[in-house]
C-alpha cells in the first residue's frame, strides 16, 4: 500500500481527479472500455467536478465509461430508496458528476451501476462478466468501513470470510446512521434509511487498483489503526487495503496526522 499525503482538500480533489482522469484515458483513447468504481460522501464532491471537466475538455469518448457505485441505502431488506430520495446515491451521483458530463461526450445512463437491494447478486455477476473494476475509487467511514462494509469481529467472522463478502443488503450499524445522520441527513433521524446495498469486500478488492482518500480529522485513528495494525482485519474493513496488490491512500495533513505510524 502507498500513502501519500497532500495539503488539504482541494489538493487531494485535484490530485483524485488526475489519477481517475489518467486510468482511464489510458484506456478510452484506445477504443477500450474502463470500469470506474465510485463512491459518495463529502469527500469526492470537489474531485467530482473537476473530473467531469477534464473528461468534457479532453473531449473523451464516454460511451467506453461504465461506473460502479459501491453503495446505495435502502428503505427496507429488498427495496432501495427512490431516486428522488434526499439521501440517495443515485441522486448524489447525478447531481455531482453525471449531469456535469457534456451530452456530447455520450455517458449511457445505462453504464452507470448501483447495487439493487432486490437483487444484491446481480451487480457481481455484471462486474464478473466485464473482468472486475479497473479502479476503484473509496472513501473511509469513521468507523473504518468502506463502502457499506461495516467492522464485525474476528469472533464473529474469520479474516478470509469477510474479504471474501459478496455484494449484499445489511442494516446499517448505529455508528454509521448516527454519523450519516448528522452530516448529511441534517440531523433529521427520520430520513436515514436504515439499510443499504453494499459491494461486498470481494468485488471490492477485486478491483485492479483501489484508490482511498481521506480528509477529516475523525479519520485519522481508523488510519492509524489500519496502518499501525499491519494486518487485515474485520474489525476495520478498510485494513484489507493492506493486502491489496495495488492500493494507494492520500490524505490530507491540514485534518489528519499519520506521523507517529508513518
Ligand atoms: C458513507 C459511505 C462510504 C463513505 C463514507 C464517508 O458511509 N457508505 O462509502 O466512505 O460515507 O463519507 P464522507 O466522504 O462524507 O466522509
Amino acid at each position: 500500500m502507498r500513502i501519500e499525503s497532500v495539503r488539504d482538500y482541494k489538493a487531494m480533489s485535484s490530485i483524485g481527479a488526475s489519477i481517475l482522469f489518467d486510468a482511464a484515458m489510458a484506456k478510452i483513447s484506445k477504443g477500450m472500455p474502463f470500469n470506474l468504481g465510485l463512491a459518495t460522501g463529502n469527500t469526492m464532491i470537489t474531485l467530482y467536478e473537476e473530473l467531469a471537466a477534464k473528461f468534457n475538455i479532453a473531449k473523451a469518448d464516454l460511451s467506453l465509461l461504465s461506473t460502479w457505485n459501491l453503495d446505495e441505502y435502502a428503505a427496507t431488506k429488498n427495496t432501495g430508496v427512490p431516486h428522488d430520495h434526499p439521501l440517495s446515491y443515485w441522486k448524489y451521483m447525478h447531481e455531482n458528476l453525471f449531469r456535469r458530463f457534456a451530452p456530447e461526450r455520450g455517458f449511457k445512463e445505462e453504464n452507470a451501476h448501483f447495487p439493487n437491494p432486490a437483487k444484491p447478486d446481480e451487480i457481481d455477476i455484471a462486474l464478473e462478466a466485464v473482468g472486475g473494476i479497473d479502479l476503484q475509487l473509496l472513501g473511509i467511514g469513521f468507523n473504518g468501513h468502506i463502502a457499506f462494509n461495516e467492522p464485525m469481529s474476528e469472533d464473529e467472522i474469520s479474516i478470509e470470510d469477510f474479504g471474501n463478502l459478496p455484494t449484499r443488503v445489511l442494516p446499517l450499524s448505529e455508528a454509521t446512521l448516527e454519523q450519516n445522520t448528522r452530516l448529511t441527513a441534517n440531523g433529521d433521524p427520520n430520513l436515514m434509511p436504515r439499510f443499504a446495498a453494499t459491494l461486498g469486500m470481494r468485488p471490492i478488492l477485486n478491483a485492479k487498483q483501489c484508490l482511498l482518500l481521506a480528509c477529516f480529522p475523525e479519520q485519522e485513528s481508523q488510519l492509524i489503526k489500519m496502518i499501525g495494525g499491519k494486518k487485515a482485519t474485520p474489525a476495520l474493513p478498510a485494513s484489507y487495503l493492506l493486502i491489496h496488490p495495488d492500493s494507494r491512500v492520500i490524505y490530507t495533513t491540514d485534518c489528519i496526522n499519520l506521523g507517529e505510524v508513518l
